[in-house]
Parts: C-alpha cells; structure tokens; sequence
C-alpha cells in the first residue's frame, strides 16, 4: 500500500485523484488542501498548495511515497526540488524546468533557438522600445506579461492604440506586479486553439488525447477570458498527423533544449497550440496538467495513469509507452459563480441530485467548494463544480453533461450551455 499526496485545490486535482484512485483503491490518499469532493476520495489536509515547507513535512511525518502537483505556482516555486531533496518521489518539473511556463520570455527563447513554431516576438523590459515595436508591427498583435498571471496575463489587442495601453499598463503601471517586469509582444496567429498533452520523461513523450477548452465567459466564445468555462475530447483536427508533427517539432526539441540546460522536464507538459491548415503552432507551454482539459481527458483514458505517473516520478522512462483510450467522448461544463470571473459571492449551498451521483455517464468534479460547520457543501470560488458527460460520441456527451448542469443548484450558478460547439459543427449533428 502507497501513500499518495495529491497537491492543489482544484476540478484538476479533484480528477487527477480519482482516476489515481480508480488505479489504486487500497492506497492511502491526502489531498493538499483539496476541497469538499477531493474529501470524499481522501483526507484533506489544511496546507496550502503554496506551502512548500509545510507540505516537505506532512509528507515526511505520513511517509508519503508519490506526491502529484497540479497547479503550476508551487512547481515554479520549486516545490519538486524541495520534495526530491527529501528522496520523495514527485510528480511535476522542477523550477528550473516549470520556467517552460513561467516564464514565457524563456520559453520563447527556447523555441526561438530550436525552431519550434510559434508566433514572431520580441521581449521587453523598455516601453520605450515595446511601443516603437508595436508601432512597427501593427495590429492584431498579442502583449503578454512574462511571468505567471493566473492565466489572465495575455492579451489580444485589436488596435495599435490598445496595445501601447496594454504594455504601459504591464511595464509602468505594473498591473500584473513583477510577472509583468518583462512583456512578450508578439504576432497574432490565426487558427483554431488546441490542447495536448504529452507525460514527459526528461526524454521522451507520450501524448494524451487531443482536447479544446473554452476560456471566454460567453456562449459562442465572447465575453472576458477565464480561467475556462469547459473542455472536451476528443477533438477531430487532433490526428495521429498533428500529433506526430507536434512531437516531432515541437516537444522533442523543447525537452532535449531544456535537458541540455540541466532543465529535465519530467511531469505533464500542456502544449497550447494554434493550428492553421493543419500545422501547428504553439501558443504556450504550461508545466501542468490543463484545467478543465483534464477534467475532461481523464475519463477516457483506460491505461492506468498511476503506474505512468510513479515511473516519471521516480526517475524512471516512458519510451514506447502508449496510453488507450476510449472510443467514446466527454465533455465538461464548469458551473461558476454569478459575477465570475470579477467578483462573485462564496457560501451558498450546492444541491446535487443524488441519481447524478449514481449515474455511470456523469462525472462531478469540484473546484471551488467547501464543506461548512453544518457539513453542507457550499461554494467557496468562481469556478465551483465541473459536471462532465461521458457519451459515445461529442454531441451526446454534450447532451448528457448539459442536462446534468441544469440539475445541480446553488444562487447565482451560471453555465455555458454550447460547450465543444466546434466539433459539434464539424460533425454536423445538431
Ligand atoms: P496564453 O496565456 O499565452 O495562453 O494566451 C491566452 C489566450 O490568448 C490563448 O488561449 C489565445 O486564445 C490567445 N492568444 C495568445 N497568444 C496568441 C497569439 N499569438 N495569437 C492569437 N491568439 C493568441
Ligand atoms: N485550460 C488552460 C490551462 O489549463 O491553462
């Protein structure tokens, strides 16, 4: 029997822990701090995901054997190193190597050096500089603070005029504090967003399911940015072509340039890419597992995850291993809060039918939940549940993850109901 500590608070560490758990039903589960569903799977530990100190300790007082880390600031923070200095087995990058995500200056160098493709750019700490770049390339263009900025660091300006005030704002008015030090201006790609996501040795990659997130607040993908209202998979422009080809151009050379800078990257590598007539290009790099892409991946895959995810963690290699899936489909809507993603209230209770909970086909995963002093799950975020339909194919999956969300109640729940809209488009089924 195995001690596993899931870190993270998160719909993502709530499925990372119950596919582990599906994997591994006799081990010990924790979850750092987890939230009111990760209780249901494991103890929930009061330590928060930024604690590194604190979370060293717990897992040397439990004797925890693998620690999986969901969200990428205590993987930039250096969470793993601190872990592996102790000789606990840790799934995630070290610092040196989550500096693929946070630090988007370093991974545009990265790709620059290695040719991978992605967007033209240039780096800046100078306004002066940032604004006669801008000037030069027009618009569309994409200013984004370097460093972490909860996803809301990037963006899309329509006009010179907004992308001078974009930069001023990040390199003068520090609106993103220091994460905004250095700006990343760059071309505006056209092409439809997809993500993938390869397990990573150090070495070498096997790539997950294909998936699309929705981060617009709107249906039909409008509004402000979040941090993504629903995901799904698989998605039909994500074939075995662009899924070679990414490899080949894209995540093959970025870990052989990260090794040979004493950057092993071993962990979950999300590749966001933009595709454009079938070739792909990358958006970003996160070190992390997507949130709600895994939401939404998890729940096909039929080789156990566990056994990838200790090997990657103790050192091991992932080399001609091949992960199945499902044939079938799922689609995950996140319920939020009225408000999100500006302000929103937090203690209102969650009803969730309990013929929901039995059903085979629904998935619910909670994010921003908490149980209170009367043991009612309640909200306590923006992004409160992830309801995820499983279905043979997209539409039904949608279908079914739809009519599930109108169930669940709790004041102010808002949803999109027209998630994985592209492919339901491209299949022609209404
Ligand atoms: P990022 O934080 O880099 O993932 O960017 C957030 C979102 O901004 C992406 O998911 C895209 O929708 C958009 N975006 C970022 N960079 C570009 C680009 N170069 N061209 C077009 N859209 C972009
Ligand atoms: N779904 C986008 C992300 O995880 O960064």
């Amino acid at each position: 029997m195995m001690n596993v500590l899931i870190v993270g608070s998160g719909g993502r560490e709530h499925a990372l822990l119950w596919e582990l758990r599906c994997d591994r039903p006799h081990d010990a589960f924790y979850a750092a701090p987890g939230n009111a569903g990760t209780a249901e799977l494991a103890e929930n530990v009061a330590i928060a995901a930024s604690d590194i100190p604190a979370l060293v300790d717990f897992c040397e007082a439990r004797s925890i054997d693998l620690v999986v880390v969901g969200p990428e600031a205590p993987l930039a923070a250096g969470l793993v190193d601190a872990l592996w200095d102790r000789r606990i087995p840790a799934f995630g990058p070290r610092a040196r190597a989550a500096e693929i995500e946070s630090s988007k200056a370093f991974a545009k160098e990265i790709m620059k050096r290695n040719t991978i493709p992605t967007a033209a750019f240039e780096t800046f700490q100078d306004v002066a500089r940032a604004e006669s770049y801008i000037r030069t390339r027009g618009a569309p263009i994409v200013v984004k603070a370097s460093g972490l900025a909860g996803g809301k660091g990037s963006i899309v300006c329509e006009t010179v005029e907004e992308a001078l005030r974009t930069a001023r704002s990040m390199l003068e008015d520090r609106q993103f504090g220091e994460a905004g030090a250095t700006v990343v201006v760059e071309e505006f790609l056209e092409g439809e967003e997809l993500s993938l996501l390869f397990l990573c040795d150090g070495a070498d990659a096997v790539p997950m399911l294909g998936s699309q997130d929705h981060k617009r607040l709107g249906e039909g993908d409008t509004g402000p940015n979040t941090g993504g209202m629903g995901a799904y998979a698989p998605v039909s422009i994500a074939d075995e072509t662009l899924v070679t080809k990414t490899l080949e151009r894209i995540v093959q050379p970025a870990l052989w340039a990260l090794a040979r800078e004493d950057r092993v990257y071993r962990g979950c590598l999300y590749v966001g890419l933009m595709v454009k007539d079938g070739e792909p290009y990358v958006v970003e790099f996160n070190c992390r597992f997507g949130d709600p892409e895994a939401q939404a991946i998890l729940p096909l895959l039929r080789s156990p995850l566990f056994e990838t995810v200790e090997r990657i963690a103790r050192g091991g290699s992932v080399r001609d291993l091949e992960l199945e899936w499902s044939p079938g489909a799922a689609v995950c809507i996140v319920l939020a809060s009225a408000g999100y993603p500006g302000a929103y209230e937090k203690g209102k209770p969650i009803s969730i039918p309990g013929d929901l909970v039995e059903r085979e086909d629904i998935l619910i995963f909670h994010a921003g939940t908490r149980r209170d002093a009367e043991k009612r799950t309640v909200t306590d975020g923006g992004r409160v549940l992830n309801v995820v339909g499983v279905g043979p194919n997209v539409p039904e999956a949608a279908r079914i993850s739809r009519e599930a969300a109108e169930l669940i109640e709790f004041e102010g729940k808002i949803f999109r109901r027209d998630i994985a809209w592209r492919q339901i488009e491209r299949l022609g089924i209404a």
